[in-house]
């Protein structure tokens, strides 16, 4: 499926919505190249996400006639690959006679950093010294950059989109798809944005599934399940990140435990990647967080946390051998509905654990953790099932009540019986036990 993001995605200068101050300034640029060569050769458009700076480049690219080379942060940008890539494009020439320039645009270039990309961003720097072809760079926080690095270029800013423009895209939208939508369900939408007109839209593709209307209840969703679209988009950061330091963000910014957002990662990871071989990775990548988290809970050696996080979100993210240009519908984790159905059964095989124990932490009944304790389970369901007085004598011992007894025996009928009978059981022993005579325990019956 195109997601609406793409399918809107403006191809003119135009048609990209606000900021027209940096979009001016770009284009001044651009235009001097024809001129000659400028002082700043390269141009770094920043500023926060879904505010059209990669779209804008594009764009800009495109308008003048500029055949462009790309270097996205899904390449991996080592020194030898800027040196190459740069390198070439500036000796070849352009490849079409009719145009007039080349220019390199080289997106998230804050991304450009580690051990082995350190190299790059250094490449980098001498090329754009020397480059005889305009360059356009792109980043979120270009304070992240080294400030000599930022000396070289031409800075241009791009601000949070305006909720009333982000409103008229959005409305726009909705006409071209033929959905009619209320006023004030699209301003929530636009207002939830909070200036990234990438979620804007991707919130209203999500509202809009399967229909033609939205409403201002539609919007509920929004609201309510603004925790589960946190994770939504913890998700996609995951899923689409290109370097290790953008998916570890991400799941430092979210609002989830680990343990969450592993279980949603784990079931969201084969509607995300269809290579197999992307998949096989990032399930390897799970499971090592997995065990991490499993010695963490062992240990309580908070010290793994790290390893754990970084598997779950960078190990994940760089699984990917390309990027997956899509929208997915990410699911709710099947495993929480099915702890949430079986809560009741696992709190009732808790008391009951509870109970053979005996009064709490005193193991007066019988001396074992509840894990042991929860082995005999199957046990006692076969002897509740086919033995009712021997089932009765342990009801009473250890004081189920209906409940528990109805654990084990699915006819409710035979569980009344057996609770009586162990009511009478339990009134006798006590009989016993006021006339002075000895408690009589469950190892003592038969
Ligand atoms: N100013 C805009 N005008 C119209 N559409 C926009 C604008 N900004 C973003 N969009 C929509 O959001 C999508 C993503 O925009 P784009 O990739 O240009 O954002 P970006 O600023 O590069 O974000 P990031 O920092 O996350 O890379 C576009 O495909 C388009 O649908
Ligand atoms: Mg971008």
């Amino acid at each position: 499926m195109l997601t609406w993001v793409e399918k809107y995605r403006p191809q003119k200068l135009r048609d990209i919505a606000g900021n027209p101050r940096a979009i001016k300034d770009l284009v001044k640029w651009a235009e001097s190249w024809k001129k000659g060569i400028p002082t700043k050769k390269a141009i770094l458009l920043h500023g926060p996400p879904g505010t059209g700076k990669t779209t804008t480049a594009y764009a800009l690219a495109r308008e003048l006639g500029y055949d462009y080379i790309e270097l996205n942060a899904s390449d991996s940008r080592t020194k030898d690959i800027v040196d190459r890539i740069i390198g070439n494009a500036s000796k070849l020439g352009t490849l079409n006679p009719n145009l007039v320039k080349k220019v390199l645009i080289i997106d998230e270039v804050d991304g450009i950093h580690g051990k082995e990309e350190y190299g790059g961003l250094a490449a980098l720097k001498k090329w754009i010294k020397t480059s005889l072809q305009p360059i356009i760079l792109i980043a979120n926080d270009p304070w992240a950059l080294p400030k000599e690095f930022r000396n070289l270029c031409e800075m241009v800013a791009f601000k949070r989109i305006d909720q009333r423009t982000v409103l008229k895209v959005l409305k726009k939208i909705c006409s071209r798809e033929g959905i009619t939508a209320d006023e004030r369900a699209l301003k929530l939408i636009a207002t939830n944005s909070n200036g990234d007109l990438r979620s804007a839209i991707n919130d209203l593709q999500s509202l809009s599934e399967g229909k033609k209307k939205i409403s201002l209840d539609d919007t509920d969703i929004l609201t309510i399940r603004d925790s589960e679209l946190r994770i939504f988009e913890t998700m996609a950061r995951i899923f689409k990140a290109t370097s290790c330091d953008r998916a570890k963000e991400a799941l430092r910014e979210s609002e989830e435990q680990p343990e969450t957002v592993l279980m949603w990662v784990a079931e969201n990871l084969p509607i995300e990647y269809e290579d197999p071989s992307d998949l096989a990775r990032g399930y390897d990548s799970i499971s090592k967080a997995d065990i991490f988290l499993g010695r963490i809970e062992r240990r309580q050696d908070w010290g793994l946390l790290k390893y754990a996080v970084d598997y779950m979100s960078a190990g994940v993210a760089m699984a990917k051998k390309r990027r997956y240009h899509k929208w997915s519908r990410y699911q709710y984790p099947k495993i929480l509905t099915i702890y949430a159905e079986t809560r009741k059964k696992r709190e009732i095989m808790n008391s009951i654990a509870e109970k053979l124990q005996g009064k709490k932490d005193t193991y007066e009944k019988c001396h074992g953790s509840k894990k042991l304790m929860k082995s005999y389970l199957p046990i006692m369901r076969i002897i509740f099932n086919n033995n009712y007085e021997m089932a009765a004598q342990i009801a009473s011992e250890f004081e189920l009540n209906l409940e528990d007894i109805s654990f084990f025996i699915e006819d409710n009928e035979t569980a009344g019986k057996i609770y009586y009978r162990a009511k009478e059981l339990t009134s006798e022993r006590i009989k016993l036990k006021t006339r002075g005579e000895k408690q009589i325990s469950l190892l003592e019956f038969g």
